[in-house]
């Protein structure tokens, strides 16, 4: 026995070539790295009991959970055949410990799979989702994902609960931050980029992990924004709106999913077989696991469906889900529900082999420790932190800069204000993983590190982010008093956005509006700095302030970006991927909406219907000419070639870069179409006085098409409409 156990400790560590013949010949199947993976989860299913197979379909926590929304039972003793542990810890020690006894003391020794929210970074922290949506950089963001892949998967993180991929039209939602905004398009080219970052070519990889797109599906339709509630998403809406990014993501060779929360129309996520059974597995032909959200299997007993939690495993279970986080309805009930012929053998076998496909391709069976290496060589490598710098600076939206006040130039004195110029927790935003303020640069420093040489700079914090405590205000008017031009940094705290976090207003606190036209008194030039997880209700700051940019929550080293833009060394570039609301009256609001039966009334009569800032909206510093938008073909035939293109000219004389959004539209179809439809983005960098040619290759099944309610792609003749900034070209498809 000892021997045995000798010998799987060799292997485990890679040394089977020193293993005799006769000693190779016991080793199972499933144990044989060399053997298919289907072949090896054949032979180890084979040996399983209905308990280990149970054990693998369910997930716990292992140490002390750091997610103040996770509340869950506490499991003392983690059962060494258990499936999968939510990781908590910065290191890799405690998950060896723990994956030894997997492989050591369960009869099988199957390795665990380790899970974690490493959701804009693991220890260095990038911009939030929202913001990295606004870069229309998904290779940048590609880049991103494999720098969080390479800290979580060396600290002992095989799998991120990552990307979200939740369209999101209601900014009251707390969740929009970790989204990529209003359009279907976008999240599903942003989950494709993430993917690719996460699991690389081989996830196997020693700085690769397994993805999991979330939240499978319409959980960005909560009801009024608020949280885990209910969502009236109908046939149609789901297939147009909502499914196209999860589509997206699954081609891209998404491993894992999580099912959502809320309850779809009547059919909660999480016990939904059209969705989990029907669409992902038996159309798009996904052949890994869906975990479910935390507790979301136990929680169908509060939703309506299920009486007892032994239903709600049998609901959840039949309608296609693979792993149970944190209800104990799985490890519970599963068995039981087998042994009354509730659940077949074949389904739980089925399963088990979603489960454990990941495994084998994530190598957890041929390395299932994690090497012990130092934090210094695993975090904010050099190249990590450049990655970062790039993306937050990408991702910041120049929303106003009336009589180019920005770039600043021969400002010698120069004011900072507000609540978040000496904050470093609340740049980072919610679902910060690891992340610490004492990692982050604040804003304040940025700006030194920018202007010091050249200029003054004083401070004045003139109140906190909310509250009535005015006493400030006087100190802060005296330093914009004395200054060329005052930088007022304002904000939302990490903890108002992300999970559990949603707003009745999407305004920030009066005293923060207040803190402004207080500041104006001066008369000097106001430029606001904003950090924040959602669109925000600007209408009575936009006023008072000269110039504006959005910086989201940027991360760890946010602040010398936001300081380059606004010394002018740095151009910006990004354009908003959700719409900024005039006011949360206007919920939702957002581009790509129906027409209206009466497009000339039906007005708001007390403020106007149009957004504060539109989707796409961003400044340069440079000025964009854009040609004529020039099709290969106005008419063309199903099954033809049709491509367009455009040439952008920067007629500045600054070098910037340049997104060009390809819209369609299609006037008149069987099912009403939104106003246009995004289908196309692409950035280049445009050097002062040049024009570079911008291209978009129309698929038209794929661009001009559309999707009826049971998914179904349909292409009808007609007209249709390309739209690029203003321009709009017609193309006839005739049959
Ligand atoms: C609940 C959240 O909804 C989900 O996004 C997250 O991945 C899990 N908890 C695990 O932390």
């Amino acid at each position: 026995m000892r021997k045995k156990v000798l010998i799987l400790g060799l292997c485990l560590l890679g040394v089977t070539h020193s293993l005799s013949s006769k000693d190779k010949k016991s080793i199972p199947l499933y144990k044989d790295a060399k053997a298919p993976i289907e072949k090896r989860i054949d032979d180890l299913i084979s040996r399983m009991t209905l308990e280990e197979k149970v054990l693998q379909l369910n997930q716990y926590t292992l140490g002390r959970n750091n997610n103040v929304n996770n509340v869950g039972e506490e499991v003392k003793k983690v059962p060494s055949e258990i499936g999968s542990l939510i990781y908590f810890d910065i290191n890799p020690e405690l998950r060896n410990s723990m994956q030894k006894k997997a492989m050591e003391e369960s009869r099988l020794g199957i390795p665990i799979i380790f899970g974690y929210d490493a959701i804009h970074g693991f220890r260095t922290i990038y911009p939030i989702s929202l913001g990295q949506a606004c870069s229309w950089n998904p290779g940048l963001v590609e880049q991103a994902c494999a720098v969080s892949a390479q800290e979580a998967r060396m600290s002992g993180v095989d799998w991120t609960f990552s990307p979200m991929i939740d369209v999101a039209r209601d900014p009251r939602w707390g969740r929009v931050a970790e989204g990529y905004g209003e359009d279907p398009y976008t999240n599903g080219v942003f989950a494709a980029a993430s993917v690719r970052g996460y699991q690389g070519d081989d996830m196997s990889a020693e700085n690769r992990m397994a993805a999991c797109l979330k939240h499978y599906v319409g959980y960005g339709a909560s009801e009024a924004g608020r949280d885990y509630v209910y969502t009236e998403i109908s046939a149609q809406t789901l297939w147009d709106t909502y499914l196209l990014p999860y589509e997206m993501g699954v081609k891209a060779g998404a491993a894992t999913l999580m099912s959502s929360f809320n309850d779809i129309s009547g059919v909660p996520g999480s016990a939904n077989p059209y969705i989990m059974t029907e669409i992902l597995k038996k159309r798009w032909k996904h052949d890994g696991f869906i975990v479910s959200d935390w507790g979301a299997v136990e929680q169908l007993k509060n939703q309506g469906l299920a009486a007892t939690k032994k239903d709600a495993a049998r609901y959840a279970f039949n309608a296609g889900l693979e792993m149970d986080m944190m209800s104990h309805a799985y490890d519970r009930h599963l068995k039981e529900l087998v042994e009354e012929g509730k659940v077949t053998m074949a389904q739980v076998d089925e399963s088990v082999r979603r489960v454990l496909r990941v495994k084998f391709r994530l190598g957890l069976f041929e390395r299932p420790y994690t090497p012990v290496t130092n934090e210094k060589d695993r975090f904010f490598r050099p190249q990590s932190m450049a990655v970062a710098a790039q993306l937050a600076a990408e991702s910041m939206v120049l929303l106003k800069n009336d009589n180019q006040i920005l770039p600043l130039t021969n400002k010698k004195k120069i004011a900072v204000v507000g609540p978040m110029a000496k904050n470093g927790w609340d740049l980072l935003g919610s679902w910060c993983g690891h992340g610490k303020d004492t990692d982050v640069e604040m804003l304040y420093d940025g700006l030194t590190a920018e202007f010091g040489g050249d200029a003054e700079l004083r401070y004045a914090m003139g109140c906190k982010p909310q509250g009535n405590d005015r006493s400030g205000f006087a100190g802060a008017l005296d330093v914009a008093r004395w200054s060329d031009v005052v930088i007022v940094c304002l904000g939302e705290m990490l903890t108002w956005s992300g999970e559990n976090a949603s707003r009745s207003t999407i305004a920030l606190p009066q005293i923060q509006e207040e803190l402004v036209k207080e500041l104006k008194k001066a008369g000097k030039p106001v430029v606001l700095v904003l950090v924040n997880g959602r669109p925000l209700e600007l209408n009575r700051l936009e006023p008072v302030s000269d110039a504006i940019l959005e910086i989201w929550q940027p991360g760890v080293n946010g602040a010398l970006p936001m300081a380059g833009i606004l010394s002018g060394r740095i151009n910006p570039s990004g354009k908003l991927a959700m719409t900024f609301p005039y006011s949360t009256g206007q919920i939702p609001i957002y581009y790509n909406r129906r027409k209206s039966g009466r497009g000339h009334q039906g007005f708001y009569k007390d403020i106007t219907s149009d957004p504060l800032y539109p989707f796409g909206h961003g400044l340069s510093y440079t000025e964009f000419k854009y040609g004529t938008v020039t099709p290969s073909a106005t008419k063309v035939k199903r099954g033809d070639k049709l491509s367009a293109e455009v040439t952008v000219t920067n007629t500045g004389s600054r070098d910037g870069a340049e997104t060009v959004h390809w819209f369609i539209s299609d006037p008149y179809c069987s099912i009403t179409r939104p106003v246009k439809e995004l289908k196309h983005f692409e950035k280049q960098l445009i050097k002062a006085g040049e024009t570079n040619t911008f291209r978009f290759d129309i698929d038209l099944e794929r661009d001009f098409g559309f999707v009826n309610e049971d998914g179904k792609r349909f292409l009808e003749a007609g007209e249709y409409h390309i739209l690029v900034q203003g321009q709009t070209v017609k193309i006839e498809l005739i049959d």
